[in-house]
């Protein structure tokens, strides 16, 4: 598109599924307690899907309803990037599910593996595409089904993940809004603190793994907070400085909720106001790539932001992976 400036947000969704598991669940299922979880993560419930419903369907409905609210046609997509590490099988791509179960005839499809910063990476990714002209209106996704990879003997891990999805419709502006900056970065030597081994092909899925529960997720779970806050202050500052802004100058930000302390040590880090800092955490527990378009939608729709804020994106996952943003909305 001509004079095209930048990919703004045309619309957002999300899915939710119904069912809820509550801390006093899980005092049923290990030896925990909802004092401890509460109290170490701020977790007090969890969303998850009843077994055998695919990720495709909540990334569909959440995709629907983005392209509902952008007022826009799901033929008028032209791409699809579903950041989850949780899809329906190994290929083909979730993405290519998705088209179909949403009709998006004239859209290429592909998943995204970043882990927590799947949405971030395919956010800055589809900002790039827009802004060269190369594609027209893309929906992004994060999504996940971590439920699926959690290992429910482990208290260490199974208290925290929960399932979801969100997305947002993108599409060009000549105007001064939209995607201001973005940061996105990766250290793969920090790869064994928090991974899934099996279901992959260095552990083939023998019996021996399967014994083991390797394709259940392993996190070393203080080392794990300890770099996340660094991480995402330093990709956070990135941002705001590309873009020439302050943090002060923020309406909301809206960092990756996979844990309440590491919310409150990063608003410490970037001193942010409570006003200015977004938590659903409590409700939704540690949903991975879907976390924060699932917080950007909620925050649309119940007025906590509106046209013209200046709103913040921040994450970090598994890789390690790490990203920002800084959006006027
Ligand atoms: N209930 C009761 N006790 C528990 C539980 C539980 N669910 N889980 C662990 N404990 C025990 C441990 O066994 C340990 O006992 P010990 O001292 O007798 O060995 C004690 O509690 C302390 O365990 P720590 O792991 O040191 O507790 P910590 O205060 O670090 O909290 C937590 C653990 C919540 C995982 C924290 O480290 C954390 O949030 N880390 C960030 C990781 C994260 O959020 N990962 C999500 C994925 S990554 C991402 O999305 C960015």
């Amino acid at each position: 598109m001509d004079n095209c400036k930048r990919a703004m947000i045309l619309g957002t969704g999300r899915a939710i599924p119904e069912k809820v598991l509550t801390n006093a669940d899980l005092e049923k299922m290990v030896d925990t307690n909802d004092a401890w979880i509460v109290e170490r993560s701020g977790i007090r419930t969890r969303h998850i899907v009843e077994p055998g419903t695919p990720l495709s369907s909540l990334a569909a409905e959440a995709g629907k309803k983005a392209l509902e609210d952008a007022g826009l046609s799901a033929k008028d997509v032209d791409l699809i990037i579903l950041g989850t590490v949780t899809g329906d099988m190994k290929f083909p791509a979730t993405a290519c599910f998705v088209q179909t179960l949403i009709g998006a005839d004239n859209a290429a499809a592909f998943d995204l593996s970043a882990a927590c910063s799947g949405f971030l990476y395919g956010l800055q990714l589809a900002d790039s595409l827009i802004r060269t002209g190369i594609h027209q209106r893309i929906l992004v996704i994060g999504g996940e089904i971590l439920t699926s990879m959690v290992n429910w003997e482990d208290r260490n891990t199974c208290v925290l993940f929960g399932d979801g999805a969100g997305a947002v419709v993108l599409g060009p502006t000549q105007q001064d809004r939209g995607i201001l900056a973005t940061d996105i970065g990766a250290n793969g030597n920090f790869s064994n603190l928090l991974y899934n081994p099996g279901c992959g092909s260095l552990n083939m899925p023998t019996p021996e793994n399967a014994r083991d529960k390797l394709h259940t997720l392993r996190m070393e779970g203080r080392e794990v907070f300890r770099h996340a806050v660094v991480c995402m202050s330093r990709t956070m500052k990135k941002s705001l400085k590309a873009s020439g802004l302050a943090t002060e100058d923020l309406e909301l930000v809206i960092s990756h909720q996979a844990n309440l302390r590491i919310i409150e040590a990063l608003g410490k880090r970037l001193k942010l106001t409570e006003k200015q800092t977004y938590v659903n955490v409590d409700r939704y527990g540690n949903t991975s790539a879907a976390s924060i378009p699932i917080a950007l939608d909620e925050a649309r729709r119940d007025g906590r932001v509106k046209e013209g804020d200046l709103v913040g994106l921040v994450t970090f996952g598994a890789g390690f992976t790490w990203g920002s943003s800084i959006i006027r909305l």
